[in-house]
């Protein structure tokens, strides 16, 4: 009867969906610019998190490292706020339907768009000569992810937001060829957050790839770790905290973690420091802050890690679901497109 409820309550909540690939080690950019916002969702929403490790095998990879890494990001994800007992949690390839879709709305998208997808180029250049279709293919296979389950909104960070245009031009497609069938997603990026830089280089995005391990801050470094992260970030010349991009990256880049961890806006920020004249009190500021948002998801981390039947129950409930779910979407696409059913 509880279960029947709970179903009813999901049935009038909007969906949301999202997920990352399981690099490994979540940092401030991914919790910042993405799971922060998803833990906001959880009460107002009827929240799918994946882990999206069919995307990972794009790019070289280790299979035994790939395996751990997708435990121990369950595991982060929990740390970090993901409450089990509010949203589902599940493994990409442990469902059947996301490869499935992802033929049939490859074949309503054009090539020369994949082509031209920004991620496409730049990773493209990064692995050399040999560029896998699955790298071309990548855009709809995060479009099937998401229309596989209807979601209406996805949040992202801003990096996201071409791959999201897309998934919304192949869902019209698909409308349009056969029935109206999908809902068409919106982004959800925000305020604060969506774009971290790498502390050593703030014209780059902070990433687990970033050559300078000490430009990203990892949810799993320690307290003295973080502080000397943060404050020997790259600044620029002058002494004044004031928010400006172009000129002060380095700077903005900090305030933009400190608005984003304190939940206020950038202008708030900004006031907070006016009255400084150096550098320094500010670094120690934003590293007090970094440590305080990060230390207890680290301990949290530890805890649920060692815990494999914890996690195990998690996913086979995230995956229950999500499969119940991609099992009636995949039976309706092809008789849309025409397959026999019987
Ligand atoms: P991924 O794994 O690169 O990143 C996961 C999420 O974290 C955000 N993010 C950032 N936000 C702000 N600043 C940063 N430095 C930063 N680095 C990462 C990303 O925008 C993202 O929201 N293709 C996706 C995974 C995916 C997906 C999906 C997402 C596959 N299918 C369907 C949503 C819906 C990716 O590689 O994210």
């Amino acid at each position: 009867m509880e279960k029947q409820a709970q179903k009813k309550e999901m049935d009038n909540k909007k969906v949301v969906l999202t997920g990352m690939q399981p690099t490994g080690k979540l940092h401030l950019g991914s919790l910042l610019g993405a799971l922060d916002n998803w833990c906001r969702m959880l009460d107002s929403y009827d929240c799918l998190f994946f882990l999206a490790d069919q995307h990972a095998i794009t790019m070289p990879h280790v299979p035994a490292e790939l395996r751990r890494n997708a435990m121990d990001c369950v595991a982060q994800y929990i740390a970090c706020g993901l409450d089990p007992k509010k949203c589902k949690i599940f493994l990409q390839s442990q469902i059947i339907g996301h490869a499935e879709l992802m033929w049939v709305l490859s074949c309503l998208t054009p090539i020369g768009q994949l082509e031209r997808m920004t991620q496409f180029k730049d990773k493209s250049k990064k692995v050399g000569q040999f560029v896998c279709s699955g790298l071309l293919f990548y855009p709809i296979l995060m479009a099937a992810d998401i229309l596989l389950y209807n979601a209406d909104l996805v949040p992202v960070g801003e990096d996201q937001k071409q791959h999201l245009e897309i998934t919304r031009d192949i869902a019209q497609k698909f409308n349009g060829t056969y029935s109206d069938m999908f809902v068409l997603p919106e982004p959800y990026i925000g305020q604060t957050g969506a774009r971290i830089m790498s502390l050593q280089n703030p014209t780059i995005k902070m990433s687990k790839s970033d050559k300078n391990q000490n430009g990203v801050v990892y949810i799993t470094d320690t307290n003295e770790i973080i502080r000397k992260k943060i404050t020997g970030a790259i600044t620029d010349s002058g002494n004044d905290i004031a928010f400006d991009e172009k000129n002060k990256p380095g700077i903005s880049n900090l305030l933009n973690i400190f608005a984003a961890i304190e939940g206020i806006s950038i202008e708030e920020a900004v006031r907070q420091f006016s009255s400084l004249t150096s550098y320094v009190p500010f670094k120690q500021a934003v590293a007090d802050a970094v440590i305080g948002k990060i230390s207890p998801m680290r301990e949290k981390y530890g805890e649920i890690v060692q815990d494999k039947d914890y996690m195990v129950e998690v996913l086979r409930a995230g995956r229950e679901e999500a499969q119940r779910r991609a099992n009636k979407m995949i039976s309706k696409v092809y008789r849309k497109v025409g397959f026999v059913m019987e």
